[in-house]
């Protein structure tokens, strides 16, 4: 019954953004997080109902690609017990301050996108005199320092700026590769921090 209400308002929110915006259907379509409101009803019974609207939105090609967001390896192992299909992707906090790896393995080795947001730490990254010098010695931005790591860890990477000339800058990351000890040094700048919200308390 849920899956049912939830299935119906989703096609009625998602033909309505089609059809004021002209698509034909959505490239992708992720739950965002795993944990619900609900009090009487588990997270994992949410999800997994959730899961299987996303199904069917996606076998009836409304959606082209189904993930989820903010899942942890024990979300996506419940996940895979209760449900038929892995997801295509998992957008989750990424950026030197914020290394899931574990996670990262996890995905790929489940055949899921691991999909990086915050690239830059909220701007947090910015000012760090670690991303600067390697900016000053790459001749480059702190913030194309930040996307490009992203990007050589195998990372699909999703900076956001309300300013186009940083839009600009930030594409331009593909014509210079960062050298190991440039690598290693923002490797190391791990120390579990989050800038949005932290889903491991979420079971
Ligand atoms: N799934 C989730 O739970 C979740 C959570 C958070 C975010 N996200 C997604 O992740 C994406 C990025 O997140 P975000 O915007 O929070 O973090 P972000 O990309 O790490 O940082 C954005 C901030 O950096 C600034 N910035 C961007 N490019 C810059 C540049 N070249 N030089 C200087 N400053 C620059 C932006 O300011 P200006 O706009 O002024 O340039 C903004 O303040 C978004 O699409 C967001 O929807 C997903």
């Amino acid at each position: 019954m849920a899956r049912k209400l939830w299935l119906q308002f989703s096609k009625g929110s998602l033909s309505q953004i089609m059809f004021k915006n002209g698509f034909d259907k959505f490239r992708s379509y992720l739950m965002h997080w795993p944990g619900s409101f609900e009090s009487n009803v588990s997270n994992r019974e949410i999800r997994a109902e959730t899961w299987r609207a996303l199904e069917e939105l996606y076998k009836e090609g409304i959606c082209k690609a189904i993930g989820v967001s903010n899942f942890l390896v024990h979300h996506l192992e419940q996940l895979k017990e209760d449900s038929g299909m892995v997801p295509h992707v998992n957008q989750v906090e990424y950026h030197p301050y914020q290394q899931p790896n574990t996670l990262i393995e996890y995905c790929h080795q489940e055949g899921i996108v691991f999909e990086g947001y915050c690239p830059l730490a909220k701007g947090q990254l910015l000012t760090d005199p670690t991303v600067r010098h390697i900016a000053e010695k790459n001749k480059r931005t702190a913030a194309q320092i930040c996307i490009r790591w992203s990007i050589q860890n195998g990372v699909v990477t999703i900076p956001k700026s309300t300013k186009t000339e940083r839009i600009r800058e930030n594409c331009q990351v593909f014509d210079f590769q960062l050298d190991k000890t440039d690598m290693d040094a923002l490797g190391k700048m791990h120390d579990g921090r989050h800038v949005t919200w932290d889903p491991s308390n979420i079971l």
